[in-house]
């Protein structure tokens, strides 16, 4: 046994995905505050702050007042040390929102208790299923009114398509709210309006066998309702097992209100119970165990230009196995160079700090020259394998792209082709063309943005963007077994290729897509693409 297993064995990392407003930002501050890694919750990226925040990252999250870029935050509870990664919630939110999914061994799904599944959530967590990575629920804000508490467990069910088990069970809500019912203990959590920004107080548990005092605190009207619902939901809701939790078929559900501070705290010891340790990780050699093995790490997001004055870009990896140590040696595999990494740092929200080690789970952002890809592996100088690739995710959004000054075409060219590297957009062509004509595609439309400002900035050069109406895309999965002259369409289908000569297919809605798949039996689509 390494000496660097404990570390790795308390390393919980988890993404925390929702809808924006649901509520994500102040449930990660209240874990924080558990963690005692802040003082006082709402001071590390509460909404208010965060608008104003000073992050030199990029101008135009200053200028939008949104935080385009991700971070991580690390915190210790409970003799567990763990990484919550952080996702834009934005709206406008980008490919690397999907990346970072790819970087987390768990995920944490806030809803919005009046709202349901929301359309955002529904995307993330596609993603998490093609993983099968565990989903935890948190059902936020259960101090407004809400809806049928069935009903929203309905709505998981169907419209997100994972069985639902929950953890407890909610005793009104808004005004009526009055706790939660815990279904393991018996208990039941009587639900006060703890002062914002400080830890839960002691919570009153008063087991429901002792009716009289149960209707005592919470009501008789609400002592009814619960004990038939306790006893419908016994009858109806799936069994409890971790098993099929691990495997993502299964997410434990808990009710709470995060801006009360109601809940958070069954929820994460309910969480940190249920998880696992660091996963091993799919390589080209077989499966790497992150105890089993020393230190290696793969790319999943590359930020550039995060200090304006110096042009630099940070890659963010997360590490797999072993322990990482600054002054080490390590081999970056698709550059096949051995080097040592330069200055690498964890990221907290809007600081940065210099790390000397970190361990499997954790995850590290270093100065990168220009060589990293996202996917690359790093490992150990005598070793040389590959982590699976990540894959490629769908856009949802295309124009096609000028430049204004037809002079500056090597530039443009150059530009968008790193800017593409990086993995900010995707760009295609049409079949047949070279590069004259080039159709970018970005999965949230603040992304044009960036380009158009990141092109006239760092390559000096201006472009126009002709918005394209499509919104799917899809890759063609068995192209080899298909003829793209004869594949028929419908009449506003686009074949493109991206920048690996993929062929895809673009439409202007799904039912193109069903369309198309009806007239060319045999053809598969795919919404990722793994090469
Ligand atoms: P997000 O990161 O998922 O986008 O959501 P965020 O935490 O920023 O919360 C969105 C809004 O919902 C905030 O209000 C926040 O205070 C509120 N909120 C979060 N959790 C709860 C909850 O449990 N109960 C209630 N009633 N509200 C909740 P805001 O007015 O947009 O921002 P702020 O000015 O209050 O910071």
């Amino acid at each position: 046994m390494s000496n660097y297993t404990e570390e790795i064995n308390r390393r919980r990392t988890f993404a925390i995905i929702s809808h924006p407003d649901a509520g994500k930002t102040t449930l990660t501050e209240k874990f924080l505050l558990y963690g005692g890694a802040i003082n006082l919750a709402g001071s590390v990226k509460g909404k208010a702050t965060a608008r104003h925040a000073v992050s030199d990252w990029m101008e135009i999250e200053k200028e939008r007042g949104i935080s385009v870029t991700s971070s991580v935050l690390q915190f210790e509870y409970d003799g567990y040390c763990i990484n919550i990664l952080d996702t834009p919630g934005h709206q406008d939110f980008s490919e690397d929102t999907y990346r970072t999914l790819m970087a987390a061994d768990s995920a944490v799904m806030v809803i919005d208790a009046s709202k349901g599944v929301e359309a955002q959530t529904r995307k993330l967590f596609k993603v998490c299923v093609m993983r099968k990575i565990p989903i935890f629920t948190f059902i936020n804000k259960m101090d407004r009114d809400a809806r049928d508490t069935f009903e929203l467990l309905d709505d998981i069910e169907k419209e997100l398509g994972i069985a639902t088990c929950p953890v407890n069970w909610p005793i009104g809500s808004g005004k009526g709210f009055k706790g939660v019912y815990d279904r393991e203990k018996k208990c039941v959590i009587a639900y006060s309006d703890t002062e914002k920004g400080t830890k839960e107080g002691i919570a009153t548990e008063i087991p429901v066998k002792d009716e009289a005092h149960l209707r005592e605190i919470i009501g008789e009207e609400a002592a009814d309702k619960l004990l038939e619902e306790i006893e419908l939901l016994d009858g109806a809701s799936a069994e409890f097992d971790l098993e099929e939790v691990r495997k993502g078929e299964l997410t434990p559900v808990c009710f709470g209100s995060a801006l009360t501070n109601f809940g958070v705290e069954i929820f994460l010891k309910h969480f940190l119970h249920m998880t696992t340790a660091p996963l091993a990780r799919k390589a080209d050699v077989g499966m790497i165990e992150p105890t089993e093995h020393e230190f290696s790490a793969f790319v999943f997001k590359i930020q550039a230009n995060m200090n304006k004055a110096h042009r630099d870009r940070v890659a963010f990896m997360r590490i797999c196995s072993g322990k990482f140590d600054a002054s080490m040696e390590v081999r970056h595999v698709q550059g096949n160079k051995v080097m040592r990494l330069s200055q690498p740092q964890q990221i907290m929200a809007d600081e940065r700090k210099i790390l000397s080690e970190a361990y499997a789970g954790d995850i590290i952002g270093v100065f990168d020259p220009g060589i990293f890809s996202i996917g690359d592996t790093i490992c150990m100088p005598k070793e040389k394998f590959c982590y699976e690739g990540i894959p490629t995710f769908a856009p949802e959004h295309f124009a096609r792209v000028r430049q204004v000054d037809t002079m500056k075409r090597k530039q443009f060219v150059k530009g968008i082709e790193q800017i593409a590297q990086e993995g900010a957009i995707q760009i295609f062509q049409e079949f047949n063309t070279g590069l004259e004509e080039i159709i970018v595609g970005v999965v949230g439309v603040l992304q044009f943005e960036v380009l158009k400002y990141r092109l006239e900035n760092e390559y000096n050069v201006e472009i126009r963007l002709e918005n394209l109406p499509y919104e799917h895309i899809r890759w063609i999965e068995n192209k080899d077994e298909i003829d793209l002259d004869k594949l028929t369409g419908t009449s506003d289908m686009k074949k493109v290729k991206d920048m690996k000569g993929n062929p895809l297919l673009l439409f202007v809605n799904s039912w193109s897509i069903g369309m198309t798949l009806d007239r060319n039996k045999g053809l598969v689509l795919a919404e990722f693409s793994k090469n």
